[in-house]
Parts: structure tokens; C-alpha cells; sequence
């Protein structure tokens, strides 16, 4: 029997990965394929330390593998966004099934490389892309498809999660920590791409243009990071019963869907917040189903591959049939004629309760001065605690007031920010982190 051929394109901590579990478990995928895979192209610049790919053939020209007849599977493991769209057109357009772990690519590109896959008769699997080894792509598309979804959360980025986590647990500062991260081999070439919260977005624009049956809105997905989350901020949220993570959160309503990545706050008790280091998690709510909670790694060599190999087994088991059924498993889980333009509600519309935390001097009718604007805007105050001056800052005079909100629209939240910060004694721009209830 003729094996499939695999063209890796890529040999970074992925590729290699992916090379290693199709090499070692090669016995048990022949078993459950009944078909034999084979590496028989690999496309890198150079070997690193440590690397050993046999008698494999290797070009530094990934293009060439993506064009060459005698690949079957082209997996793009290189990253990036621009040389990597290049190189998935130009194997679909070959007639070559891709396998990718590039969220920026497919959150960026996912809408036209779909379509060419489709005009093509290819599969494009993306397992990978979200979560790691997570098989998440695979519960939405398929394990969840009885349901109408309403929301999923999750923390969907492994560097972010490890040093939120770090911080909370040792008060080690923040720069440490991400080196830390980058050193186990965690974060993206670009660590701002993990604590500025642009990689989750990547992986939230994928859920949840799978959960609701859009097409992929990267650009108009809400972002923000953890860099500007102090220790202090960690330990307030947890004398408050909280805990801060750096979450993906997407719903639908009648006003349209929430898409925003944004450090949140959660009760202690909840299952995300116990959700610790690199791992991550996704909890999504579907109308049969219920409520329900995927956890694993999300990053690292082998965990990445086992969704890179697990592609390539489901589209190999699904490519005879395209012919017949070209959209027998659509790319994003709905029909390509049947995905919807719903709204994108902006960050401004979505209504949430909030956590503050204000600078201000130490003196009298402060906090009535507060209180009267919060009252003003008919927002109303949960729980507060006001914290002694800091003798070490350079304020010795300054306090932390800490406030809880109930639940506002943002944009109303925006304006009492604004008023609170024309405040003479509020001394420094104040920290707002929204909170999140997850129902459970
Ligand atoms: N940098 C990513 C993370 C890797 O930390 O989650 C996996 O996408």
C-alpha cells in the first residue's frame, strides 16, 4: 500500500514535535488509519542541536515542497502570517491538504484560505491553532453540533496564565516571569503577542466564529493585556474573593456577539480561576449541553504536535469522500452559504460589573466625592475597601480605594472613569479590570 506522504514545512518546537510523534507512534497510527503516513519532505533552514530526521529529504525552499508531486500533506509549521499564506495557497492550489498550528494565519486569512480549500477540494485542518493539544476545534465543530452555543470562556494563553500565575503565587515580578516563559519555550517569538492578549484574540476570533456560524472577525475583536496588572491589583481581587485571569469571552444576544480578550476577574471558586501555570482551559455553554469544561496544555512541542497529527489522521480518513461531500465537515462547522454577518457588539456596548482601583490623597470627603459620581451614573457599588497609605511609593500620602461594581454598560463605566479622574485628589490614572460571572 502506497504510504500518504507529509511535506513538513517548519522544524521549530511544532515541527520537530510533529515529526517525533509521527515517527514514534507510527505503529499505532497505521492501526487506527489502516493507512501508513511517511515524512517525506521536510522544509528548514538548517537542523538545530538535537534534532535527528533520519534519511527524510530537506530543502531550505518550503515552496518547493508545497509544489512537489509526491507530497500528499503539506503541514505549515513555519508561523507568521505573510510568507505562510504564500506557501498554504500555493499547496491548496497544488491540490495539497494543509495542516496548520498558525492562529494569527488562520484568525487573519482563515476566510479566503477556506474558500481556496474549498474551490480546491482540500481539506485545511487547524487543531492546532487553538489551545494546543486541547482538541477544542474538533468539540465545536463536531462534539457540540446538536447545539445552539451561547458563550465560551477560556484562557486560551499558556504564557499569559503561567505568569499571571507566578505573580499571584510568589510575587515575582512581571518581566521575570516572562522571561521564564520564554526560556521553557511557552511564549510566541514576540512575547508581546502573548501579554498584550493578541494571541488569545487569534484563538477567541477561531472559537467563535466556530461556536456561532460567522465568518472570522479578527478585526474587530476587543484586546486587551495583562502588562499593566500589578501585584497589588492580584491581591486586592484575592482579599475580594477573586482571582485575576487573562480571558477569551464570546456570547451571543440579541444585540449581536461579545469578542473581547481582557484580563477578568472570577470567583475563587470557579473552575477557571483554578486553572493554574501554562495549562489552559475553554468552558462553553450550549443550550442542550449545558455547560462544559476542556482542559489541557496549550503550548509546548508535543502537546501541539498531538493536534498537528491529529488532523493529519482525521483528513486523511475524511479525503476520498471530498469529491461527493466537499463540505461533509465545514471548515468553520456551518455550511460556507449559510454563515452569518452578525454584529460585533463594540467593547463600549457590553454591559459587565467591574472591579477599580483609585489613587487618591488621604483627606476628608474623598470618597463622598466618589461615591456621588458613581451615583451620579446610577452605578452601584457592590463592595469597597480602602487600603493605608503605601509608606514605600512616593506618595506617602496616597491611598487605594477598592471598588466593586454592579453591572453597567461600559460605556457609562467610560464616563464616570473620566470624571473620577478630574478629581483633584484621585492622583493617578485608575486601574478598571471587568469581571466576569460564569455560570457554571
Ligand atoms: N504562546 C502561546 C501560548 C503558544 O503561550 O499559549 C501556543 O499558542
Amino acid at each position: 500500500m502506497q504510504p500518504i506522504n507529509i511535506g513538513i514545512c517548519g522544524l521549530g518546537t511544532v515541527g520537530y514535535g510533529s515529526y517525533e510523534v509521527l515517527k514514534r507512534n507510527q505503529e499505532e497510527i497505521s492501526r487506527r488509519l489502516g493507512k501508513r503516513l511517511c515524512v517525506s519532505h521536510i522544509a528548514a533552514l538548517a537542523l538545530k542541536e538535537g534534532q535527528d530526521v533520519d534519511d527524510v529529504t530537506i530543502t531550505s525552499d518550503a515552496m518547493s515542497v508545497a509544489r512537489d508531486p509526491a507530497v500528499n500533506i503539506v503541514l505549515e509549521l513555519i508561523g507568521g502570517t505573510e510568507f505562510a499564506y504564500d506557501l498554504v495557497l500555493e499547496a491548496i492550489s497544488n491540490g495539497k491538504h494543509v495542516v496548520t498550528a498558525n492562529k494569527a494565519l488562520i484568525a487573519t486569512y482563515g476566510n479566503e484560505i477556506f474558500k481556496a480549500a474549498r474551490e480546491n477540494n482540500v481539506i485545511v485542518g487547524y487543531e492546532a491553532a487553538v489551545a494546543g493539544g486541547i482538541p477544542i476545534i474538533k468539540v465545536v465543530r463536531e462534539g457540540l453540533a446538536a447545539n445552539k452555543i451561547n458563550w465560551l470562556a477560556g484562557i486560551i494563553n499558556g504564557t499569559g496564565n503561567y505568569i499571571l500565575t507566578e505573580m499571584q503565587s510568589k510575587s515575582r515580578p512581571f518581566a521575570d516571569v516572562l522571561k521564564e516563559a520564554q526560556d521553557l519555550g511557552y511564549a510566541e517569538a514576540d512575547p508581546t503577542y502573548d501579554v498584550e492578549g493578541i494571541d488569545a484574540a487569534h484563538k477567541l476570533t477561531i472559537l467563535s466564529a466556530l461556536a456561532f456560524g460567522t465568518p472570522l472577525h479578527l478585526e474587530k475583536a476587543y484586546t486587551e493585556g495583562i502588562s499593566q496588572i500589578t501585584p497589588e491589583d492580584l491581591k486586592y481581587a484575592s482579599e475580594l474573593g477573586y482571582r485575576i485571569k487573562h480571558l477569551g469571552i464570546s456570547s451571543i444576544s440579541e444585540k449581536g456577539i461579545d469578542l473581547r480578550v481582557h484580563p477578568t476577574l472570577i470567583a475563587k471558586q470557579a473552575l477557571l480561576a483554578k486553572v493554574d501555570g501554562v495549562m489552559n482551559a475553554i468552558l462553553m455553554h450550549g443550550d442542550a449541553v449545558g455547560s462544559t469544561l476542556y482542559y489541557g496544555a496549550g503550548a509546548g512541542a508535543e502537546p501541539t504536535a498531538s493536534a498537528v497529527v491529529a488532523d493529519v489522521i482525521d483528513l486523511v480518513r475524511r479525503m476520498d469522500c471530498l469529491q461527493e461531500e466537499p463540505e461533509q465537515i465545514p471548515a468553520l462547522g456551518f455550511q460556507s452559504g449559510s454563515l452569518r454577518g452578525t454584529r460585533i457588539l463594540p467593547i463600549e456596548e457590553i454591559i459587565c460589573a467591574y472591579y477599580l482601583r483609585i489613587l487618591v490623597q488621604d483627606k476628608v470627603g474623598v470618597i463622598a466625592d466618589i461615591t456621588e459620581i458613581l451615583g451620579d451614573n446610577e452605578i452601584s457599588i457592590d463592595a469597597m475597601i480602602q487600603k493605608d497609605p503605601d509608606k514605600s511609593g512616593q506618595d506617602h500620602n496616597a491611598i487605594s480605594v477598592i471598588i466593586m461594581t454592579h453591572e453597567i454598560q461600559e460605556s457609562v463605566m467610560n464616563k464616570a472613569i473620566t470624571e473620577l479622574e478630574a478629581l483633584d485628589a484621585v492622583t493617578a490614572k485608575i486601574t478598571r479590570i471587568r469581571v466576569a460571572e460564569l455560570d457554571e
